[in-house]
């Protein structure tokens, strides 16, 4: 495999992914990289550290089919929009994305491969060409409990979600910042004195949060001292979009024969980039507890486990310990009052590292052999 073409390496996703290939130096391992641009053709290709093509049109069926892979972290639009025109042209290549479109085709595979390398190996072998990344709790739950369902032990997992605002794109991490800076403008004065009635000021950021003015353009509702319990679209079900894919794409990833329903409720909170999970997990056997965490902590190379103490999940279990880091700490796991066979765990994961881009690469990587 010679030629690598990367569309969407610009956006925050594809910045991660950059990131993360330059630190590892994966480019040693691709003769001739290729970037592309949707707006910017003929412009200045990011600098990788060697010589390299000015950026080519992502728009450019003929160049594109000239690559042995692509890299996308476009979006499903530019998927939609390109994908099949290249595969109607007869392009053999291998398709690498992050965006969900094709996922749940049959012939893609959702690549995680700490959790999911012999299903990707089956897949090469047998002739896949779309590897696509998962959504971003599936892939982080994944990471924190392959250990669990790799040894067969879960019957169903109850997954409440704490999404941070990365998930949903860059403005609107910029809009939840805006927010929480609105809202302390707001009653500065207040804060600044400490006599001042905290009824007062309390009333006064709930005004600003229902006014007209506080800023609400990419979530359309405010975050900053709230939450909102629906991530992406509605369906019939009742679930959201985001809830839906727990358990298809979770029992995609893993291909076992028996479906294991994964279910719950997603939720947005104010969170910069990481995304936190509670789990319940029901076991089919009463494992003893150090047994279980043998199980989690031993799964894959970034899974640890963090004792259930207040200290440890205060210091190690939150998204500012894990923001930036492929770490993905698994805590609060202790036996619920619901019987032993019901398992309480908490994880929290960078949902544009393990989330995102991480896979991506790693597959690029195998698949370069
Ligand atoms: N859909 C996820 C979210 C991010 O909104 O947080 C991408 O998987």
């Amino acid at each position: 495999m010679k030629k690598v073409g990367f569309v969407g390496w610009r956006g925050m996703v594809g910045s991660v992914l950059m990131e993360r290939m330059l630190a590892e130096g994966d480019f040693a391992h691709i003769a001739e990289p290729v970037f592309f641009s949707t707006s910017n053709a003929g412009g200045k290709a990011p600098d990788i550290g060697r010589e390299v093509a000015p950026l080519g049109d992502a728009f450019d069926i003929d160049a594109l089919a000239e690559l042995d892979a692509i890299v996308s972290c476009q979006g499903g639009d530019y998927t939609k929009e390109v994908f099949a025109k290249l595969r109607a042209k007869g392009w053999n290549g291998y398709w690498i994305d992050a965006a969900s479109s094709l996922r749940m085709q049959d012939d893609a595979i959702i690549v995680l491969d700490p959790v999911n390398r012999d299903v990707i190996d089956r897949g090469i072998e047998s002739g896949t060409k779309n590897f696509i990344g998962g959504n971003c709790t599936v892939s982080l739950m994944l990471m924190a409990l392959g250990g669990l369902f790799k040894a067969g032990l879960v019957d169903w997992v109850s997954a409440m979600t704490y999404q941070a605002a990365s998930g949903a794109g860059a403005k609107n991490m910029r809009e939840l910042i805006a927010q929480m800076g609105a809202l302390r403008d707001g009653v500065a004065e207040e804060l600044a004195d400490p006599a001042s009635a905290i009824l007062e000021i309390d009333r006064k950021v709930a005004a600003d949060m229902r006014s007209a003015d506080f800023p609400t353009a990419e979530f359309g509702a405010p975050l900053a001292g709230s939450l909102l319990p629906w991530i992406d679209t509605q369906l019939e079900s009742g679930q959201s979009r985001e809830e839906w894919k727990a358990q298809v794409e979770a029992n995609k990833i893993l291909a076992t024969d028996m479906t294991v329903p994964v279910d719950g409720t997603c939720v947005r909170i104010g969170a910069m980039r990481c995304h936190s999970q509670a789990f319940t997990v029901k076991l089919n056997k009463n494992l003893p507890l150090a047994e279980i965490e043998q199980l989690i902590g031993s799964a894959n190379d970034w899974v640890n486990v963090v004792p259930n103490e207040r200290e440890a999940t205060l210091q190690q279990l939150t998204p500012t310990a894990v923001t930036g880091k492929l770490d993905i700490p698994v805590g609060r796991l202790r036996k619920l009052s619901m019987g032993p066979e019901y398992l309480n765990a908490f994880t929290v994961g960078d949902q544009l590292l393990w989330g995102a881009a991480e896979p991506l690469r790693r597959v690029l990587l195998i698949l370069l052999g």
